[in-house]
């Protein structure tokens, strides 16, 4: 039987958006139908950028315009950083099947149903975009969300406690304020659009704690400690803005570790931001 790993390197280095949706749903049916194996082959490879098309142009989280969402332009941007945030959700998760070959085989699993469904979100959004008369590489875009799977790329316990559980789990604070104020313009297809994301990610932040408490379990961590340590360490927040912290309860979050963090945040005196849009996806 083949390998996925293979599979998995050259779908993360496809520039194409289309091609790499085609290819992540391809690999997802093959290892369903049992045709693709877990047994490790070759070398894993560090990759400092993994393959995206040559728009949206980067720049730094700073340097990404503001634009008013009352205007067409605005409103599109706002559509754009959500696809951009799929686009790289795919990558993440590919990267995660890909990379961490030591774990149990339902953890590229996982991380491959993930990749299918940010694919899916990405295609449903790209759509929402081009519907606008707009399309994906349209305006610029950041790319913290890569950086931060780049710098955790050496150990499975620290990628899955600051992506999915830092990163991931603030598109459930930010997108039901964003859902209202899609809403409010009467755009019911995208509301439709937020409403499959939303629920799809869930899952998703469900899984990063699972396998972040099974990381801690095999190696005698206490979760709770070390996630604050880790916080600290790499200068990362969860309680900053508004924390939906009913979503991220059924994400596996608990109320106890949800107060603790609150409680260790507020010692650090960190002050909520007031912010748009733009700034609560950048976060
Ligand atoms: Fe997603």
């Amino acid at each position: 039987m083949d390998s996925i790993y293979p599979f998995l390197e050259a779908v993360l280095l496809a520039e194409d958006a289309v091609e790499k949706c085609r290819l992540t749903n391809e690999i997802y049916q093959a290892r369903q139908a049992g045709r693709l194996g877990c047994l490790a082959a070759g070398a894993v490879a560090d990759f400092r950028f993994a393959g995206r098309p040559r728009r949206p142009l980067l720049v730094p989280p700073a340097q990404v315009r503001q634009r008013k969402m009352s205007t067409k332009e605005g409103y599109a941007a706002m559509l754009h950083a959500i696809c951009h945030i799929e686009f790289n959700a795919i990558n993440l998760a590919l990267d995660a099947a890909y990379r961490f070959r030591l774990l149990p085989e339902a953890f590229a699993d996982d991380w491959l149903r993930v990749a299918k469904e940010e694919a899916y979100h990405f295609s449903l959004m790209r759509g929402r975009l081009n519907d606008l008369g707009y399309d994906y590489g349209d305006f610029e875009a950041h790319n913290h969300l890569w950086d931060m799977a780049y710098k955790t790329a050496f150990d499975p316990l620290l990628r899955m406690a600051l992506v999915p559980r830092v990163l991931e789990a603030r598109g459930l604070d930010v997108t039901p304020g964003i859902r209202a104020k899609v809403a409010q313009r009467g755009d019911d297809e995208t509301c439709a659009v937020l409403d499959i994301i939303y629920r799809d990610e869930v899952g998703h932040v469900q899984i990063g704690n699972y396998w972040y408490q099974y990381l801690c379990r095999k190696r005698g961590l206490e979760p709770v400690a070390l996630f604050r340590r880790l916080l600290s360490r790499y200068d990362l927040f969860v309680f900053r803005g508004y924390v939906n912290l009913e979503a991220r309860e059924r994400a596996g979050f608990s109320r106890f570790e949800l107060a603790m963090l609150e409680d260790f945040e507020a010692s650090l005196k960190v002050r909520p931001m007031q912010g748009s849009w733009q700034q609560a996806l950048s976060r």
